[in-house]
């Protein structure tokens, strides 16, 4: 059922100031929440209710709100503050509403609100005057603050795996394509000889730090606010370390006030999904300048390209480009959510309700992107071929000349540049690669070089000769990919 109390489009709505008058509007007293109703005569405005209800989007912590519930109720029986009897209807009322949400037969209702009230009016209904009980020690605001938090917790685990697979699928591409050589690139000008695996496993790398910065974010959260009440704690003799414990959190949360008022936690989430975001949106980027004729070091495969409707020749990496698109939106959910919390006063505002949609949505998108991320790495089908001719182009090898000039000659290095910049200049005038130079031509500019010089002009020599810790030479990057494999998956 829509949850929405008026669905109607804009221009169809009644007067908008008899919608916003509750007595001149006969629906009102259908609109009374029956939660908190009891000194309110009439019900809310139609514009009050529904800008008040969250339910559309926090129906989505049902698992987490039922979990936190069995926990809180467990933990008064123990405390002897609700009978045991009580308690045990209670966790059963639970377990049913629990079945019933799943099932689809749960009836969310905007008037109360939110998820949290949803699922304690359902809970009266099926056991009565002990679901009232429930509700001891406790507010909405420590039980959403819990709630969430053990939604984002959940998050980042499942974020985790898609992490880890993707990882996965770039280091076996790099496994096979560790001694593939390419052009590597600065300023998206061809700079020095690169292998692909390499490349892949500079991803690997950020990957790996935007799994610890989810699981930073995740030590930092995994602390309990149930308890806190409404912000001052309760004068119940609650025993907050076995909710905390219950519920799989380190501990109980150490103010009462933060608990309930802060949101880092879900700031923190943003961030670090904003930051992973960005990965893929470069990742996706390099696979669609990859892909292009300009190009053509890959194929994607047909399960994640797209053809034309108009040109018959075209296949378009559209999961690759709404993956770089869909960043803009983690981004957005970021700056949306600390723009929310800029300046509330301690502790909690109602503002903070809309803490929850830009979590939802980031985790979708990121989701999202991952998964169709991990299919095309899976699929990618590089073309070492295509890739070894575009080393060709643009003297790949000249910094190896300089080198060469540096270690044989023992020229000073900024000599070295001078002289290779005037080798590639004749290059240049010949058309032709740095290593088809005649040697003659080369001791034109610097009489001592001698035949040896030739020995490190190609691209597979300047790659093997790259060793130095974390280089591309194909012996290091075999090595990296199985220290990746240890450290990552
Ligand atoms: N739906 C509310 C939210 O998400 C729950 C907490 C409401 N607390 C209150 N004092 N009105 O923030």
């Amino acid at each position: 059922m829509s949850t929405r109390p008026n669905e109607t489009a804009p221009e169809h709505e009644p007067d908008p100031a008899a919608a916003a008058s509750p007595d001149t509007d006969p629906a009102a007293e259908d609109r009374v929440n029956p939660m908190w109703g009891g000194h309110f005569s009439v019900g809310p405005a139609e514009a009050m209710a529904r800008i008040n209800a969250s339910i559309d989007v926090d129906r989505r912590l049902y698992a987490q709100d039922i979990a936190a519930s069995k926990a809180h109720c467990a933990m008064l029986v123990a405390q002897g503050i609700v009978s045991a009897q009580d308690g045990e209807a209670i966790a059963q009322g639970l377990d049913t509403i629990s079945r019933e949400i799943e099932s689809g037969k749960f009836t969310f209702k905007a008037a109360l609100e939110d998820i949290h009230m949803n699922v304690e009016a359902r809970l009266a209904e099926l056991i009565g005057e002990a679901a009232g009980r429930l509700h001891t020690a406790r507010s909405r605001n420590d039980q959403v603050a819990t709630d969430f938090r053990l939604w984002v917790r959940q998050a980042i685990d499942g974020l985790d795996r898609q992490l880890r697979a993707l990882q996965a699928a770039l280091i076996d591409q790099a496994e096979a394509h560790a001694a593939t050589v390419m052009p590597g690139y600065t300023h998206l000008q061809a700079a020095q000889p690169v292998t692909f695996g390499h490349h892949l496993l500079a991803y690997v790398e950020m990957l790996g730090r935007d799994r610890g910065r989810f699981a930073d974010a995740r030590t930092r959260l995994n602390e309990c606010p149930l308890g806190a009440a409404a912000l001052a704690g309760t004068s119940f003799p609650i025993d907050r370390e076995a909710t905390a414990a219950a519920l799989g959190f380190d501990r109980p949360t150490a103010n009462s006030i933060d608990s309930v008022s802060d949101r880092d936690f879900a700031l923190e989430f943003l961030a670090a999904g904003a930051v992973l975001a960005i990965h893929l949106s470069r990742l996706a980027e390099e696979l669609v300048i990859w892909c292009s004729q300009g190009f053509g070091f890959i194929a994607l495969s047909d399960a994640f390209t797209t053809g034309s409707s108009i040109m018959p020749q075209k296949r378009n990496p559209d999961a690759a480009e709404l993956v770089r698109g869909k960043a803009g939106r983690v981004i957005g959910a970021l700056t949306g959510l600390l723009t929310v919390m800029k300046g509330l006063p301690l502790a909690y505002g109602k503002d903070m309700q809309e803490d929850k949609e830009p979590v939802f949505d980031a985790y979708d998108t990121l989701s999202l992107s991952l998964a169709a991320s991990i299919g095309m790495i899976r699929d990618m089908r590089p073309d070492p071929a295509a890739l070894e001719a575009a080393t060709k182009a643009g003297f790949l090898t000249a910094t190896d000349l300089a080198d060469w000039l540096v270690r044989a000659l023992g020229l000073p290095f900024r000599e070295a540049h001078h002289i290779t910049g005037a080798i590639v200049r004749r290059a240049e005038a010949r058309a032709c690669a740095l290593a088809e130079v005649p040697l003659s031509e080369m001791q034109a500019v610097e009489p001592c070089i001698t035949e040896e010089v030739f020995e490190v002009l190609s691209v597979a020599r300047s790659v093997a000769s790259r060793t130095s810790f974390g280089g591309t030479a194909p012996t290091l990057v075999r090595a990296a990919v199985a220290a990746a494999r240890e450290r990552f998956l």
